[in-house]
């Protein structure tokens, strides 16, 4: 029983980008996808969940004809976190060889689930294959990812919404935050 009356900590957040600036930010990015990408073969791969939010936005604001799919990894836990080895949870649910890729990321920290996803996508022979994340934490770079589009760089800070979470809270936050101390 006791575990059922456990009640929800009490978390403390504080704004860092504003829902705003992300909106504006967003609408950029989308105008500079629509030009790059006219007259291509656009795929949108969101990496599950933290990009769910961002990849909704993007394909909204997009003017070109694309299409979305989605792919959920999970890493294999700490003790074996260094060596960049991911489960693939959900496929994708399209076969992308000769297709121009472009995946969608909420956040780069290590670099390590992006260079997994990367690797194991060139085996699938796209015609090309990029990344667009809405943050950038390069502090604990481990890997070198290519970076095609950027939202933010930001330091290195754990943050949630707009996406992101903490234990699957905070997601909906129309917003990006940093957790207070
Ligand atoms: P990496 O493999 O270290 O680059 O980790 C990337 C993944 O870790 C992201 O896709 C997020 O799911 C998660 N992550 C890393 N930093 C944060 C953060 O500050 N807030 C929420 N999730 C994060
Ligand atoms: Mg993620």
């Amino acid at each position: 029983m006791k575990t059922k009356l456990k009640v929800m900590e009490k978390i403390k957040v504080k704004k860092i980008i504003s829902k705003s600036q992300i909106q504006k930010r967003v609408k950029k990015l989308s105008q500079t996808i629509s030009r790059d990408y006219i007259k291509r073969d656009l795929i949108l791969v969101g990496i599950l969940k933290g990009s769910f939010v961002f990849l909704a936005d993007l394909t909204r604001n997009l003017k070109i004809h694309h299409q979305v799919d989605f792919i959920s990894v999970t890493s294999y836990g700490s003790s074996t976190r260094a060596s960049g080895i991911v489960r693939i949870l959900k496929d994708l649910s399209v076969n992308i060889q000769n297709r121009d890729v472009l995946i969608v990321e909420d956040i780069v920290d290590s670099g390590l689930t992006l260079n997994y996803i990367i690797k194991n996508f060139k085996t699938r022979q796209p015609k090309s294959l990029k990344v667009i994340t809405l943050l950038n934490k390069k502090k604990k770079r481990e890997v070198s990812i290519p970076l095609k589009y950027i939202g933010f760089d930001i330091p290195d800070e754990f943050v949630v919404g707009y996406g992101l979470d903490l234990n699957e809270r905070f997601r909906n936050l129309p917003f990006i935050a940093k957790i207070e101390k």
